[in-house]
């Protein structure tokens, strides 16, 4: 029986680094629960010279990737280095050559997953990624093995810490976008671009992740509805907050008679939903199951200690089955081929701040054309006075998206309407 697991670990960031010390941190425990001694081997970096969060060995550093997912004695591969290429070859080449893997990297599982678990299985190795959702929350495992009983039905949440953290800093402490943005870049919760958070393609790898495990069916990043925090301005969240709403983030994931309802945009919800108090990096995902009912997973969605908590994880689990012989257990479940809907098949209520010229008679024109369009108002609130132009913000009742797109068509080409500045998705 094989008495040490060694594992090769490509990069040394932020995640790498909080792997680096996690894994250092309780060593003897590791071993009386695996059976067996977890080596590090060796770790691949850009540059040897770069100042690192944790103190290392320099033997154990490389910048040559292949000699660890070529070394013969390597038994598993921690992807940690983020992006497609070359971290996609990488892998591909550590499954090919037996070895089992570890990834944080959600980007590369959001569009490549296929040929990634298609490659593991037919090499008969495992390929686990806790961490590349919500950061330290344990809910890849659950939605795969502990929830597997039910048929789900929606899966909501925050799981973008860097948007979390600027829509937390801009709503209790008025800060602008940029310097919240700077704060989470230089705490470690930002991607190496942050236009992947800002824009929220992050979060839609995620819940594209998330959608392709609880609905059994492939869904790929380009699939999911996105858009980002950038457009949100101070008077949204203030409109908002005299609603009794906050304004998050959500990735949503559903299934409807249409197909999937997959998406990420910023969305309005109420100050008593639980979502609502998730600030900060914090991240938190509901999954509704038809047998479970609601339950909700909480914790730190990013940072170099968290993350590392679930690789670390990941790296135990793999080394005790590769001690009990059981590895290849945890397959991919993407055995249906469900469609995604279009955005504008999709039903929400909306919130709609538009620049109006402040005089009798616009609201009525504006209300006939949500009207003409089947767009029903839920209610509605002028503010800014004195002024020749107002703002005006609507809440609708639920309609269809496509219906509400073409009512802001014709609404925009009004002489009186100056501009829609904003529209905001409603939930719960
Ligand atoms: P960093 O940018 O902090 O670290 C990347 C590491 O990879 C660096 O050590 C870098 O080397 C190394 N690296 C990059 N390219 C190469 C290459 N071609 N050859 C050798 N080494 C290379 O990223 P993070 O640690 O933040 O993220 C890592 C992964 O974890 C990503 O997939 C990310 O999406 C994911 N993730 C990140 C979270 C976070 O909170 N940051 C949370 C959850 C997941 P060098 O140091 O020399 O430049
Ligand atoms: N940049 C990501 C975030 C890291 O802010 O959530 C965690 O995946």
């Amino acid at each position: 029986m094989k008495k040490q697991i060694n594992i090769g670990i490509l990069g040394l960031g932020t995640i790498g680094s909080g792997t680096y010390s996690v894994l250092n941190s309780h060593k003897s425990d590791y071993v009386k629960r695996v059976g067996a001694k977890i080596a590090i081997k060796k770790i691949a970096v850009k540059s040897l010279n770069k100042k690192r969060l944790v103190k290392v060995p320099k033997s154990l550093l490389t910048t040559d990737v292949l000699s660890i997912v070529n070394n013969p004695e390597i038994d598993v591969v921690v992807e940690l280095m983020g992006g497609i290429n070359p971290a996609k070859d990488l892998i591909l080449k550590a499954l090919k050559n037996k070895k089992h893997v570890v990834t944080a990297n959600k980007e590369l599982l959001a569009n490549y997953g296929k040929q990634i678990f298609d490659t593991a299985a037919k090499n008969d190795v495992d390929i686990y990624f806790e961490a590349s959702v919500g950061g330290g929350i344990p809910i890849i495992r659950p939605l795969k093995r502990e929830l597997a009983a039910n048929r789900i039905i929606k899966v909501m949440g925050i799981v973008n810490g860097t948007t979390n953290y600027i829509l937390t800093k801009m709503a209790d402490e008025g800060s602008f976008f940029e310097q919240a943005l700077s704060e989470a870049q230089a705490k470690g919760y930002a991607e190496a671009n942050p236009k992947a958070d800002v824009d929220g393609y992050d979060a839609a790898a995620k819940i594209a992740i998330l959608a392709s495990i609880a609905f059994n069916s492939r869904v790929v990043a380009n699939q999911v509805f996105t858009e980002g925090i950038r457009a949100i301005k101070p008077q949204d969240i203030e409109y908002a907050r005299d609603m009794n709403h906050v304004i998050k983030l959500i990735a949503l994931a559903k299934e409807n008679k249409e197909g999937l309802d997959v998406r990420v945009h910023p969305t309005m919800i109420p100050v008593s939903h639980p979502l609502a108090a998730v600030s900060d990096v914090y991240n938190a995902i509901f999954v509704e199951g038809d047998a479970v009912g609601e339950v909700m997973f909480f914790g730190q969605g990013a940072g170099g200690k968290p993350t590392a908590s679930a690789v670390v994880g990941d790296i135990i689990d793999i080394a005790g089955n590769i001690i009990d012989g059981r590895t290849g257990k945890m397959k991919c479940t993407c055995y249906n081929k469900k469609q995604v809907m279009p955005v504008g098949q999709i039903i929400s209520s909306y919130y709609l701040r538009m620049k109006v010229a402040d005089k009798p008679g616009v609201l009525a024109k504006i209300a006939r054309v949500f009207g003409d369009k089947q767009v029903s108002i839920g209610s509605v609130i002028q503010k800014g006075h004195g002024g020749k132009l107002a703002d005006l913000v609507f809440i609708t009742h639920q309609t269809k998206e496509k219906n509400l797109r073409a009512a802001l068509m014709l609404i925009n080409s009004l002489d009186e309407v100056s501009k829609t500045n904003n529209v905001i998705r409603v939930e719960g």
